[in-house]
């Protein structure tokens, strides 16, 4: 049977400019991101500072915006220093997060290089873990500070001009190297952020919020830490991982309805701080991790006891039915673009990542890869406030939730509708006007009789967006068929 919805969009109800930095990623040093993935000095497509040119073209076709660096859990304890200065002198530390060894061959000056020829932006993590406001201020002069000052000087060259900086990472769990309550963390929060902007006044901070909606803590931490920083930060983090638990694919692809409530929760909490504090600034989110990641099977994996340079750690292979709820995710995060101005998808080479990279041997897309780049080449200009009549499915975690999500962004002349079906048995005909005369500039659908199938190195294009062919337009009217688990991006000319 064929399900029927409809959308209803006007492109006069705009919700926000479509925000650049939603089309984040993430390195961290962690298993085989920095060391085998963007570096690997005797690949053959490595450059004289030892990045992977073909990966480097990769993230480029991609279209990542911004890129969080350099952790994650692992900077709770990193010491930045250890990785500036001749190469061969930097210290072998030991890595507590992930339980391996760090070389310190690639630290800030090697991946403000890597993120030069990448054409992203920085957003970089200070570690309020085991260290605090010196050596947030420290970092930050590094980085930043216009010669003069004896760190400026030991960067040399131009200061590197990183607007965003994260205030910590996952303070709130008791996982992290220097967890913190609340209050305890807020209080750091406050005075590293006032600090920094006695520096740098406009700096961009960001505010650990949660590290996912199901901490016990989840609102009440935002709550104490917004009301001890208001004031001195710009946003509030946001982290969520999916994964199918129990086997409950249901529930999977229906993963943005979380990420929806986690993103008016998380607003809201924020708002009300605002009119306790009598403040008419507005926080803003920033998600700065967020993917599908088979996570349980990492927490049930034994702890390694050796201590190893870039083990391999989590590198989950994706396959059909996980690209169509990153798909999903993109969708829920665009339409949140009024206040989610920033997002980093967690992580971006080999580790839980849309790109693998085999040591001397090739690097490919996994199909998480294709929505990512689809919707960061796609979604210009405006994203619209648009209405969505579905039919719903029962999923065991979220309730009754529709079989359809959509969003779309509009620009003079062009419109695009990005659009899920969930339902996994059951194709979807879905119909939309958008007046004038629409022709069909392009359209790309993801979806396969296999939703298991995935990428491999041996056949690295088994899953690939196809042109999407199942659309007729009627005068104003588009009518596009979805088959079950899919993934479509609809561009027309208006
Ligand atoms: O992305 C992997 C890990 O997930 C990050 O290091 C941490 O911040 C989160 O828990």
């Amino acid at each position: 049977m064929t399900l029927r919805a409809s959308l209803h969009l006007d492109p006069a109800r705009v919700v926000a400019p479509v925000s650049r930095r939603t089309f984040g990623s993430f390195v961290e040093h962690m298993g085989r991101c920095v060391y085998g993935g963007i570096y690997e000095p005797s690949h053959p497509s490595a450059d004289a500072d030892g990045f992977r040119q073909d990966v480097l073209s990769l993230v480029r076709e991609m279209g990542v915006s911004l890129v969080r660096y350099p952790g994650g859990n692992f900077v709770s304890g990193y010491r930045w220093e250890d990785g500036i200065g001749p190469v061969e002198s930097r210290p072998v530390r030991r890595d507590l997060a992930w339980h391996s060894l760090e070389t310190n061959e690639v630290g800030i000056d090697e991946f403000m290089r890597w993120a030069a020829q990448a054409g992203v932006e920085v957003m970089y993590a200070l570690n309020l873990g085991t260290r605090g406001v010196q050596e947030a201020l420290d970092v930050h002069e590094y980085l930043n500070q216009p010669e003069g000052t004896h760190l400026s000087d030991r960067r040399g060259g131009k200061p590197y001009g990183i607007s965003m900086f994260c205030l910590g990472n996952e303070m709130d769990g008791p996982w992290q190297t220097g967890h913190k309550t609340a209050h305890e963390y807020g209080r750091l929060a406050a005075e590293t952020a006032r600090a920094l902007r006695s520096a740098e006044p406009g700096l961009e901070l960001i505010a650990c919020g949660s590290s996912n909606s199901a901490m016990p803590t989840f609102g009440a931490w935002e709550a104490t830490v917004l009301e001890l920083a208001y004031d001195a930060v710009d946003y509030i983090s946001a982290h969520a991982y999916y994964e199918p638990l129990d086997g409950d694919l249901a529930s999977f692809l229906a993963s943005a309805v979380d990420m929806d409530h986690f993103v008016t929760s998380v607003t809201a909490t924020a708002d009300s701080v605002a009119a306790r504090l009598k403040s008419k600034k507005r926080i803003n989110i920033s998600f700065d991790e967020w993917n599908v990641w088979y996570l349980s099977r990492f927490q049930n994996a034994p702890t390694p006891t050796e201590w190893e340079v870039a083990p391999r750690v989590i590198e989950d292979h994706y396959n059909v039915t996980d690209a169509v709820v990153v798909g999903s995710l993109l969708i829920s995060l665009l339409r949140h673009s009024d206040r989610v101005t920033a997002a980093c998808q967690a992580q971006l080479v080999n580790v839980i990542a849309p790109i693998r990279a085999e040591s001397s041997g090739p690097a490919w897309r996994q199909t998480t890869f294709h929505p990512f780049a689809l919707t960061s080449r796609l979604a210009t200009g405006e994203v619209l406030d648009i209405q969505i009549d579905s039919p719903t499915y029962a999923t065991p975690r979220f309730g009754d939730v529709p079989v359809i999500d959509a969003v779309a962004t509009h620009e003079p002349g062009s419109l695009t509708v990005f659009a899920v079906n969930r339902s996994q048995n059951e194709p979807t005909e879905l119909t939309f006007s958008v007046g004038g005369a629409p022709e069909l500039a392009e359209a790309w659908l993801l979806a396969d009789a296999d939703p298991t199938a995935t990428n491999t190195q041996e056949n690295p294009d088994r899953v690939i967006p196809q042109p999407f062919e199942d659309i007729t337009i009627d005068g104003d009217t588009i009518r596009v068929t979805l088959p079950p688990i899919a993934w479509a991006a609809i561009r027309l000319t208006t």
